[in-house]
């Protein structure tokens, strides 16, 4: 998908809803209905679970144990909501049910609600669902709910190509997607073949048709077919099991296929490092049955770049799919779910303010431009000054782009929540200086960091996520994290500075005022590795608001601008500035086996790389964390656990840790 969609818009075309049959929607894409004009729930109940034996399936599952449903035509998703309400009916409390969905022509919000009206005995998940969904956008959009029991990842795209990308496999498919007849497209048997190379042997599936193409195309796929029983008597559906697997799928290079999964069953794991890449990897594993050890050096986790006060959901994105853009808009609308479902009356983890980025000059304003033009307006949209201005609740002088999901993130708090889950124990005051695997187990050497008395863990695998300090141990050396320091600015409020009602970003930024103050961030300096705050810093913060930003500097108190705080920490970049998320190879092994990359990049390799099997990485999140550690955080779990990744396999690839190696070694730098 990275390659093939490049410079391709990412805006999808809108189903029409045309009208109601009978109380029930009619699309106009396809002429088709979504469902039956009379049965509703009852025939997906007859046509879907009855077919596939989800009730007996979803009863049996064992306690963590996951379910994964595909789905052709997520169309207005009652599939889904039904499927999400029938397992928690049948399924044991820690089961876990992933619902992964293909669509191209989504409903718009408003045709979305209209249909799910009809459906009151769903409202309560209609109403999750609906307002996590955030925009219609070519690419994965993975969304989780009830504390991480269910999860959604729609494939929005065509079928053909978003499924084709899929990394992982599925236990039971819903083929639905209209008449083969009017949607001939679709029912390729390119699509059957796809299908099974993402299904293990005996996976079930119910087509809602029975034509005869369909059928023998499931049948050269390798499934069985049988006819069966409609819940409207005059019609026919199919239903089967994978009897036979395909061929090996390929979906990664070689020098990137994954390491076999672990044979260990006792599920203990260490996460070392205290910020949002650590705490997410830890929550994420936690809800999954994992005991965790979270160590950290400092006295408290989210001291380092994830201690500032306001962290802002800057997304940062290109009008062309590139790799980095994608994961950028799939990690932003995971976040924002993420930080909607952590939040309750009693805790606020962020404030959903929208987030405006000024166009700074004419190159920004053309450049933002072409990305309105290519993203859906739920996501972002242009406005001129005065737009934004009545926006912002402060005079703004730019035009520029509005993200209204978007906002600012208190990140310690955000990381204390996402480690208190009562499967992780956390261990602050605790400084890693090397690892070591002795059979099947990871030992971790540390010191007390106020004493440096000698301390050893010990589990099934290691997750390391100390940003820019992972390098320092000896399995990590490989990796090119760079550290880049900055700093931001705390201002004390003033009555005029209350009235900025959303976070402001230009050269530098400002976010609404949170207990009593407002931060003003952030400096670049690529050259110190100092955590000082110096004064010369904060006043290049206070420029930055005075040239960009000056009405709300004014009405922070111009001159008289009283700074109270501060804070100066690290980015940790990477070449390609998207983070290192994925198992680690065995260097000097890995450099052996693919030597002949340094003669010629064309060698055919047989072997896929040697793994130092549990030890991980989620790092490098450069000045975004906020947005991309929780989704690496939900990768690299699901990649731990064998389970399909809420992200296509040309982004695992991207983000595989030893990309650079096989780039220096390509170009025969090492
Ligand atoms: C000034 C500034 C402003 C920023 N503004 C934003 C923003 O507005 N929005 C946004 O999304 N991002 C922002 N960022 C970036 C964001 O803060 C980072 O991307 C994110 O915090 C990185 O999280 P992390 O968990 O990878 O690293 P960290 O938060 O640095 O966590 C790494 C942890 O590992 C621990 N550790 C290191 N070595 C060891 C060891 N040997 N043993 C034990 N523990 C160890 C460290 O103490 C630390 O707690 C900003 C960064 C800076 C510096
Ligand atoms: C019958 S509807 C699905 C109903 C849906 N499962 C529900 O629960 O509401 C079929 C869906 O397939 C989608 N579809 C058809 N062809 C497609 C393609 N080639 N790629 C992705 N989606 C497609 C349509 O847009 C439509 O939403």
């Amino acid at each position: 998908m990275t390659s093939t969609n490049k410079g391709k818009s990412s805006r999808l075309e809108f189903a029409k809803l045309n009208e109601l049959k009978n109380g029930y929607p009619v699309f106009s894409l396809f002429d088709g209905t979504y469902l039956s004009t009379t049965s509703g729930l009852e025939e997906i109940h007859h046509t879907f679970i009855k077919h596939n034996q989800l009730t007996e399936r979803f009863s049996a599952l064992a306690d963590h144990e996951l379910f994964t449903i595909g789905e052709t035509g997520f169309g207005a998703g009652l599939n889904f909501l039904y499927c999400w309400q029938h397992f928690n009916e049948q399924a044991p409390d820690s089961a876990r049910l992933h619902f992964i969905s293909a669509e191209k022509n989504p409903i718009s919000p408003q045709d979305w609600q209209r249909a799910l009206a009809l459906f009151p005995s769903l409202k309560e998940l209609s109403e999750q669902l609906t307002s996590s969904y955030i925009s219609a956008s070519i690419g994965h959009q993975h969304l989780c709910f009830a504390e991480g029991r269910i999860k959604l990842t729609l494939l929005m795209g065509d079928m053909l190509d978003t499924l084709s990308h899929l990394d992982g496999k599925v236990d039971a498919w819903f083929l639905n997607g209209f008449r083969p007849s009017r949607n001939t497209a679709m029912w390729q048997p390119e699509l059957f073949k796809t299908i099974a190379g993402k299904s293990r042997l005996h996976t079930t599936y119910t087509a809602s048709t029975s034509d005869r193409t369909v059928s023998n195309s499931l049948a050269e796929a390798g499934f069985s077919v049988e006819q069966a029983c409609c819940f409207d008597p005059k019609r026919e559906v199919i239903k089967g099991t994978l009897a036979k697997l395909p061929g090996a799928e390929v979906n990664h290079p070689i020098w990137f296929q994954p390491p076999a999964l672990s044979s260990s069953r006792s599920k203990t794991a260490i996460v070392i490092g205290g910020g949002i890449a650590g705490t997410s990897t830890a929550h994420t594993l936690a809800r999954r049955g994992w005991q965790v050890t979270l160590l950290e050096q400092r006295e408290d986790l989210a001291m380092a770049a994830s201690g500032n006060p306001q962290g802002i959901l800057y997304a940062k994105l290109s009008a062309n799919q590139t790799p980095l853009s994608q994961f950028i808009v799939q990690g932003y609308c995971y976040s924002i779910n993420l930080l909607k479902q952590l939040s309750d009356d009693s805790t606020e983890l962020w404030q959903q303010s929208g987030v405006i980025q000024m166009a700074i000059n004419a190159k920004i304003e053309q450049r933002q431009k072409e990305l309105a033009s290519v993203f859906p307006e739920d996501l972002l949209s242009f406005h001129d000054s005065d737009e934004l201005s009545r926006i912002a609740g402060i005079p703004v002088d730019h035009s520029g782009l509005y993200f209204p999901a978007a906002g600012w993130v208190k990140p310690a708090e955000l990381c204390k929540n996402l480690a208190s889950h009562p499967n992780i124990t956390i261990k602050s005051r605790t400084t890693i200086e090397s690892l070591k695997r002795e059979s099947d187990t990871w030992t971790v050497e540390a010191v007390e960091s106020h004493n440096r008395q000698p301390l050893r863990f010990s589990a099934d695998i290691v997750v390391v996520a100390c940003a820019t300090a992972s390098k320092n141990l000896d399995q990590l050396s490989h990796l090119p994290l760079k550290n880049i320091r900055g700093q931001i600015t705390e201002v004390e409020v003033t009555s005029a500075s209350k009235q900025l009602k959303t976070t402001v970003c230009g050269e530098g930024y400002v976010a609404p005022a949170d207990n009593d103050r407002h931060t003003f961030g952030a400096t670049f300096d690529f050259n110190s590795q100092s955590e000082e705050v110096i004064d010369a810093e904060h006043q290049q913060n206070i420029v930055m608001q005075q040239q960009w930003n000056p009405h709300f500097l004014e009405a922070a108190g111009g001159a008289d601008t009283k700074i109270i705080g501060g804070k100066a920490g690290f980015r940790s970049t990477t070449p390609d500035y998207l983070p290192v998320v994925g198992a680690i190879i065995d260097r000097l092994q890995f450099m052996d086996d693919f030597a002949m990359l340094r003669k010629n990049t064309r060698h055919t390799f047989n072997q896929p790389p040697a793994y130092l099997n549990g030890l991980y990485v989620n790092a490098g999140h450069g000045s975004r964390g906020m947005i991309t550690g929780p989704l690496s955080g939900e990768v690299l779990a699901a990649m731990i656990c064998g389970e399909t990744s809420p992200i296509p396999d040309s982004l695992i690839d991207a983000m595989n840790p030893a990309r650079f190696l096989i780039r220096d070694m390509s170009r025969n730098r090492i």
